[in-house]
């Protein structure tokens, strides 16, 4: 187990392994649309802890080992001596010597840190307060498929490359500078996106974040305040929640800093003609994304939720192999 790989930002990957991740995933969908049974990881058993709520990723982690003839063990935030207090290195080496492989949702990404230097089996990150790389695997994914379903990007016959296609595309992100930004920001410093940023005041993306995409990545990576400006003529709009999990008591607080921020018909119109429109979920209609944006015709969320299945099947091929 000595040169075990993690997942717990983008980093973690190259362009060419993420590439490699996207095209497998878009195989899996196939294969599964066909029903082609594809148990390729039979016996190995995949831990699922969380520390916060969620019904996407641990329902497509579950599915996903499942599907390729592993068994997941799901434990919840008082299920386990975690709760209790037990240290998270203490249940690292434990839970290596049971599983083959690990997944945790919790707040502080140290925690999944810790985890990840203890357990001598990969670990995934299901979101920490600052990323949350298995969605924008999946978000990318998503952009991938519409692009080449819906516009030719490449010579007739030939295999859509994946970062020729991602990098093709101009992406937006509107709203809080949270851990969907910054992971967004990771994206577009490992691929060579252009993505615009806004923010408002006080709720930026992190900086250590943005300064590393801008220093080892090759991106075109701007923050700016105003959405008008961040969505012009751009292809992929996303949003997210303004009070993630854990910031619940700054609800009234966030209402009122982002107003204005919400994806609605009016600033939709400012993207390009075949924009998409990504949010994570779960979405709160009528503040971040209006209902009118989330249900019409440019909205990919659903896809983009099914493609969490998808995506983190390659992973944990790739992981557990
Ligand atoms: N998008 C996402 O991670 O959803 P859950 O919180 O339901 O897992
Ligand atoms: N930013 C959100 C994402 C939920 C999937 C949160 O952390 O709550």
């Amino acid at each position: 187990m000595g040169n075990k790989r993690d997942f717990l930002s983008l980093w973690d990957v190259t362009e060419t392994e993420f590439a490699a991740l996207i095209r497998r995933a878009e195989e899996l969908r196939f294969l599964r649309q066909v029903r082609t049974p594809h148990a390729t990881r039979p016996g190995r058993v995949l831990a699922l802890i969380f520390e916060k709520a969620s019904t996407r990723t641990r329902v497509s982690f579950e599915v996903a080992i499942w599907e390729l003839g592993g068994h997941a063990v799901v434990m919840g935030r008082n299920d386990s001596q975690l709760g209790r207090g037990e240290p998270i290195k203490d249940t690292a080496r434990v839970m290596s010597r049971y599983c083959h492989g690990i997944m945790v949702r919790t707040f502080g990404h140290e925690r999944v840190r810790e985890l990840a230097d203890y357990a001598t089996v990969p670990v995934i990150n299901g979101l920490t307060d600052l990323l949350h790389p298995c969605q924008v695997l999946a978000d990318l994914q998503t952009v991938y498929a519409h692009f080449i379903e819906h516009e030719t990007r490449t010579p007739a016959g030939s295999v859509p490359d994946v970062v020729q296609v991602l990098r093709s595309l101009r992406y937006a992100w509107v709203g809080d500078g949270n851990n969907m930004a910054n992971t967004w920001i990771e994206a577009a410093g490992l691929l060579g996106l252009d993505l615009m940023l806004a923010c408002p005041a006080g709720y930026q993306p992190n900086p250590d974040v943005l300064e590393t995409a801008l220093r080892k990545g090759h991106g075109r990576i701007q923050v700016v305040r105003d959405p008008r400006e961040a969505v012009a003529g751009r292809h992929v709009i996303s949003t997210d929640v303004f009070a993630s999990m854990g910031k619940e008591e700054e609800v009234e607080a966030r209402r009122r800093a982002f107003v204005g921020y919400g994806v609605d018909r009016a600033l939709m119109a400012g993207a390009d003609g075949k924009a998409i429109f990504l949010h994570c979920l779960p979405a709160h209609r009528g503040e971040e994304v209006s209902d009118e944006v989330i249900e019409g015709p440019a909205s990919q969320v659903w896809l983009e939720a099914e493609n969490r299945l998808h995506a983190q099947k390659a992973l944990l091929e790739w992981l557990l192999s």
